[in-house]
């Protein structure tokens, strides 16, 4: 007998959870370093571009794939053609490499959450805590950057092994509204320090001679990791869709939200870096949320009151993309090892934390430890959103563009509707998108191996 496949009980449930899964430190920890880094406003632009060219087309194509098989990620490549089995399998190793690391960054934010209800807000302003934390200089128990990283695991692997993400999702529909209204509170309170207004023209104004290699590159990787595609996640979410709904107009709001949000925060540290450090905490990297919200905070009138629900709240969006990360590993476990469930969250669990060691104490005790001139975290997560999201990417628009061909994802967003954007979709699956993640992916294994320097 068929086993009919649950699914979302209306197209805004399905909106939400997709939603749910692609906000997260992306949008608020990830975006804004990138955008601070890469030139601001040239970086914004063209992941702009990128998010209703590339990320429309890819998103569009892997929920159509997941609802037209009603399979998740590998089951769902197979079907559409046996030799691409392997393309799932490398999806699937993409949030085994993420997670680790996803928790590692959760575990800081648990940190400064920590730091703010204890009071402490202050000392989060110093120049060297967030470098003296990371580089486990602080000493004592608390100050090991290892505690948080282990909490945060084991938060998200309780919520998973008892399987209680409903009652988080439902947490989470209500802490994720509050979250961007407290964010643009913040955002507008930035903007009105001294100094601020350079920041914004940085941020908003594309400066055209900064463009480069690099920009393009690392917002695609950005939007491929805010997106949550070229992993497999969205087949899975697409599978859970009924056939009635609204694809397309599903997939612009997810994008609006997922986009939204990433340009809030935007808004609400870049300015901040120009009013304190007068832009030289550009090219903080990773670091640079932790270093530049506190100032913020610290200069707020109620600043320490409102840290401490900031980071309780991204902490929330946090947990729901690890929760929904470790998930995805854990049913890939259950469906390829035969592992129970219980058995199956053990050991993603005991995996997560084998694997996320290097990544937290990188920037400290291992620090002299580099893989290509990389500490772990940054490593990892170059291998995830440069290398195999691109590589997934590109081999999904050969499936669908020259083998299985465009219209069989047009013809199942057709089911639910008009597909207005349809032309685009095929020219961008068949020709742009594949010519442009080749030219990324050479340009990166040209780089890495020091061929040439972009
Ligand atoms: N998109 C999430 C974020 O912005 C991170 C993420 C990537 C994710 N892949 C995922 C979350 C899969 C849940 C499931 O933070």
């Amino acid at each position: 007998m068929k086993q009919e496949r649950s699914s979302f009980s209306s197209r805004i449930g399905f909106v939400l959870a997709a939603a749910g899964s692609a906000v997260g430190l992306g949008n608020i920890w990830r975006f804004p370093y990138l955008a601070a880094k890469y030139g601001g406003g040239i970086f914004l632009l063209v992941y702009l571009i990128l998010v209703v060219t590339f990320g429309f087309t890819l998103m569009v194509t892997e929920i159509a794939i997941g609802r037209k098989t009603g399979l998740s990620c590998i089951g769902a490549y197979q079907k559409m053609h046996k030799r691409f089995g392997f393309l799932g399998w490398v999806a699937s190793l993409v949030p085994i490499i993420i997670t680790p690391y996803y928790c590692v960054i959760g575990g800081w934010v648990i940190k400064y959450l920590v730091e703010f209800i204890r009071g402490n807000a202050a000392a989060t302003v110093e120049s060297d805590f967030f470098g003296n934390f990371i580089g486990v200089a602080e000493g004592g128990l608390f100050g090991n950057p290892l505690l948080w990283f282990v909490l945060f695991v084991l938060a998200t692997a309780v919520v998973v092994l008892f399987g209680v993400q409903k009652g988080i999702e439902k947490a989470s529909r209500v802490m994720m509204p509050v979250l961007v209204v407290l964010s643009m509170i913040v955002a507008v309170f930035s903007l009105t320090l001294p100094g601020a207004m350079e920041g914004l023209k940085y941020y908003l104004l594309p400066d055209f001679t900064q463009f480069s290699f690099r920009t393009v590159l690392g917002a695609m990787g950005q939007m491929f990791y805010s997106m949550s595609l070229a992993m497999g996640i969205m087949i899975t979410y697409g599978s859970y869709m009924k056939k009635e709904d609204n694809l397309e107009k599903s997939i612009t709001q997810i994008e609006i939200f997922d986009t939204g949000i990433a340009f809030i925060a935007g808004l609400m540290i870049i300015p901040a870096v120009f009013a304190f450090t007068g832009g030289a905490d550009l090219n903080a990297g990773p670091g640079l949320m932790f270093v530049t919200l506190p100032k913020v905070f610290h200069a707020m009138p109620g600043g320490d009151v409102i840290g401490v629900v900031f980071f309780l709240l991204v902490l929330f969006a946090a947990l729901t993309s690890s929760i929904s990360l470790m998930e995805t590993v854990v049913s890939i476990f259950q469906d390829k090892l035969h592992m129970g469930r219980r058995v199956a969250t053990i050991a993603v669990t005991v995996l997560l934390l084998v694997l996320g060691v290097p990544s937290c104490l990188g920037y400290g005790p291992w620090a002299s430890v580099t893989l290509l001139g990389m500490a772990f975290l940054d490593f990892f997560d170059f291998i995830s959103n440069s290398i195999l999201m691109p590589i997934v990417a590109l081999a999904t628009c050969v499936l669908v563009g020259y083998i299985v061909g465009p219209k069989v994802v047009s013809d199942e967003v057709e089911v639910s509707g008009v597909f207005t954007r349809k032309k685009m979709f095929e020219i961008m699956i068949r020709w742009i998108a594949p010519v442009c993640l080749l030219a990324i992916l050479i340009g990166e294994i040209l780089k890495v191996f020091g061929v040439i320097s972009i």
